[in-house]
């Protein structure tokens, strides 16, 4: 009997695999553009950095993680985000106290226990980026226009970027206050969730999933008015930085994200061409998260994109098309065949060979499905010539070429 795959688990093949590869390699090439350093975390971390980081009030923590005893019966659960071990790690490598900012990032697999659907996964990836040691707004800009550059070198466009602040703690004070006072008159319309949650932490209510259309929600105390001048002044700049990079966003009064950790400025970058799950990317700044759990008091802002929510953006676009197929039309050719198909990857090339001698038919067909931009054919004619036919795939032109200009002939053809 054979054994099933986990629900929400996924095996990924092409051309999700190569999506994400490609969503690595951009990701290696732009963030250190910004000063970035990648790090490698574990996915595996005590439950209480979760509940003391994301916040106990939170469905991440409430319904959603995978957490199990270790050896010792103290709580473990796997990874639900980045953000929360990325604090750890820097706490316990004193990274503070080497550089004034620093500048992270990691990615790989998290696992929160929702109910999977599509772009929503128990098992996904996410490119996390981190910004330690600066309050400055510049940096939060800074980090905001990182992200815009990485999806869009993605070539990913139609994305709608969402901005709000959550002011500081003593301004989040008065609003909780404000809005407490607002559901309250309202209570017997919330659902369940929310009507416990209302005293507890009011603003997890805003980010109710079932109460979302609710009278009440839509008309309830704006986040902006309730911000102080210093938290005023600082999302000021921000986005009026973003506005004069040219950076489009649309001011959005209810972006609380799911997550408690955050103060002023909040973002996320959302799709509308993916089903119900728009977010793609999200972050905002945490300036107390890290004296929270134990460490000095570095201010810090980031975000995290879901990997499967952009792959789905890239869909079926072939990103890595191969440059070419060798065949041989005769078993006597395919020796040379082989040698013509190594030399042209020691070039720099990339493509398959047939693995037996084929007729021109099969030929075609094989090179047309591998996607090669030339399929390379290597007949007893041609052999004896030291050289094979070139078809341009895309345009169905057919020439001879010299099987040592060969390399040279592909790599300079767009
Ligand atoms: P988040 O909004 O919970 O933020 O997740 C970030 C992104 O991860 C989402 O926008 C979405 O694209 C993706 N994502 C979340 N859950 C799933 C899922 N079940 N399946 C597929 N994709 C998913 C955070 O995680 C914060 N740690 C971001 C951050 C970093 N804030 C500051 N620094």
């Amino acid at each position: 009997m054979s054994i099933a795959r986990i629900n929400g688990f996924a095996d990924m093949f092409e051309p999700e695999s190569t999506a994400f590869t490609f969503m690595e390699s951009q990701c290696r090439k732009i963030f250190p553009a910004y000063g970035f350093k990648e790090v490698r975390l574990p996915v595996l971390e005590y439950t209480d950095l979760f509940a003391r980081s994301i916040g106990t009030e939170t469905d991440v923590v409430q319904k959603e993680m995978y957490t199990f005893p270790d050896s010792k019966g103290k709580p473990t659960s796997l990874r639900p985000e980045a953000t929360a071990g990325m604090m750890r790690a820097y706490i316990a490598a004193s990274l503070h106290a080497r550089e004034q900012v620093s500048r992270l990032y990691t990615f790989g697999p998290m696992f929160r226990h929702e109910r999977p659907q599509k772009g929503r996964m128990r098992q996904f990836h996410q490119i996390d980026c981190e910004l330690l040691g600066s309050s400055s707004p510049v940096a939060d800009a800074d980090v905001v226009s990182l992200l815009v550059h990485f999806v869009s070198s993605l070539g990913i466009g139609g994305l709608t970027l969402r901005m709000n602040s959550l002011g500081c703690a003593s301004c989040r004070q008065t609003y909780r206050q404000a809005l407490i006072s607002h559901f309250e008159k309202h209570e017997a319309e919330l659902c369940e969730d929310c009507r416990r949650r209302l005293h507890a932490n009011p603003l997890r209510v805003l980010d109710c999933k079932k109460d979302r259309e609710l009278p009440c929600m839509l008309d309830a105390p704006r986040l902006l008015d309730y911000n102080c001048p210093d938290c005023l002044e600082h999302y000021e700049t921000v986005t009026g930085l973003l506005k004069d990079a040219g950076i489009a966003y649309v001011q959005d009064d209810r972006l609380v994200r799911g997550l408690d950790y955050y103060c002023r400025t909040t973002f996320e970058l959302q799709s509308d061409a993916i089903g119900a799950q728009t977010a793609v990317a999200g972050g905002g700044r945490y300036d107390g998260l890290v004296k929270q759990l134990g460490g000095p008091d570095i201010p810090g802002i980031g975000f995290a994109c879901g990997m499967e929510r952009l792959a789905l953006l890239l869909g079926e676009r072939q990103l890595q098309r191969p440059d070419f197929f060798v065949v041989s039309l005769d078993p006597s050719c395919t020796a040379f065949a082989f040698k013509l198909a190594q030399s042209l990857r020691h070039a720099g090339l990339s493509g398959e060979t047939g693995y037996g001698s084929s007729g021109m038919k099969s030929a075609m067909r094989q090179a047309g499905k591998s996607g090669a931009r030339f399929a390379v054919i290597v007949g007893t004619d041609e052999l004896s010539r030291g050289a094979c036919a070139v078809k341009n795939m895309d345009q169905g032109t057919q020439e001879e070429v010299p099987a040592d200009a060969l390399a040279t002939y592909i790599a300079n053809k767009d």
